[in-house]
């Protein structure tokens, strides 16, 4: 049977994973994002570099279906979303852990943990990096690495088909950076996961994405065409030291600089 409801659109085939189409966002008189249009396929990931500021953090939330005040459409396998999808797993700087529940149950929240469930958040628990025993603990136990590593296997909890992450490894040090990169690449391979990831880092997105979107702040006199994408290329996993990718990161570095001032 043909199922039809106000709240969706026909499929189309052959449609990408996730479309997002943004005509214009503003708060208040302020316009935020204009004229942005983002396709992702599985397994693809997609970084956000731009300046303080400019939207990717609003972005984001409008492509998990959290924001819903703007002119455009966010669709997933053809259908456009009217709310929070259930296809996108969210995964934000802090970890935000609830300090009341242990880590088994923040893996698992909202849903209540029941045996499936905590057998699923255990899996979940070793695939990024921590052992099953860690679920037991409490949040003020862990060390921001094992707590970023706890959120982003409460992202992947729904198996979601999109991961969003904003600024997602910004708060932890050098070394655990590196790893957490390496486990969302891991991840993404795994589950043929696309990801959207928001960083400040331009080492970070030469290394993680397929794609690279400059945000430009919308309003204002553009002398160039706005949000200007750069494809990285280059099979993945790879080499940080890749000096075949220098002249890209000079024009992201440029880029950057210039939006910023
Ligand atoms: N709820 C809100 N109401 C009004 N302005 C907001 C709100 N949220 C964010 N902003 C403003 O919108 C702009 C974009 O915010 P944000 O998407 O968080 O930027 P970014 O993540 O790129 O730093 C910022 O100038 C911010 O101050
Ligand atoms: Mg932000």
């Amino acid at each position: 049977m043909m199922a039809t409801s106000p709240t969706s659109t026909p499929r189309e085939p052959h449609a990408p994973l996730v479309d997002i189409d943004i005509r214009h966002k503003h708060y208040g008189e302020r316009p935020i994002l204009d004229s942005l249009r983002l396709t992702l396929a599985p397994g693809e990931i997609v970084a956000l570099l731009g300046p303080s500021g400019c939207g990717k953090s609003t972005l984001l939330r409008i492509a998990a279906g959290l924001d819903r005040d703007y002119a455009g459409t966010v669709s997933y396998n053809g259908e456009v979303q009217r709310g929070p999808s259930p296809l996108a797993g969210v995964i934000f700087q802090e970890p935000r852990l609830l300090p009341w529940l242990r880590v088994a149950d923040n893996v698992c929240f909202p849903q209540r943990a029941r045996g499936d469930t905590r057998n699923h958040a255990r899996s979940l628990l070793e695939e990024v990096g921590l052992r099953a025993e860690d679920g037991a603990l409490w949040p003020k136990h862990l060390s921001g690495g094992m707590a970023q590593r706890v959120a982003i296997a409460r992202g992947l909890f729904t198996q979601p088909q999109l991961l969003l992450l904003d600024e997602p490894f910004s708060a932890v040090d050098a070394m655990t950076r590196m790893r957490l990169q390496d486990l969302l690449l891991a991840i993404v391979d795994a589950h043929r996961t696309a990801a959207l990831v928001v960083t400040h880092d331009i080492d970070e997105a030469v290394h993680l994405a397929d794609r690279i979107v400059l945000l430009e702040p919308a309003g204002g006199a553009r002398a160039r065409p706005a949000n200007r994408i750069f494809e990285v290329g280059g099979a993945r996993p790879r080499r940080r030291e890749d000096a075949g990718r220098s002249v890209l990161r000079r024009i992201l570095l440029e880029g950057l600089e210039t939006l910023a001032r």
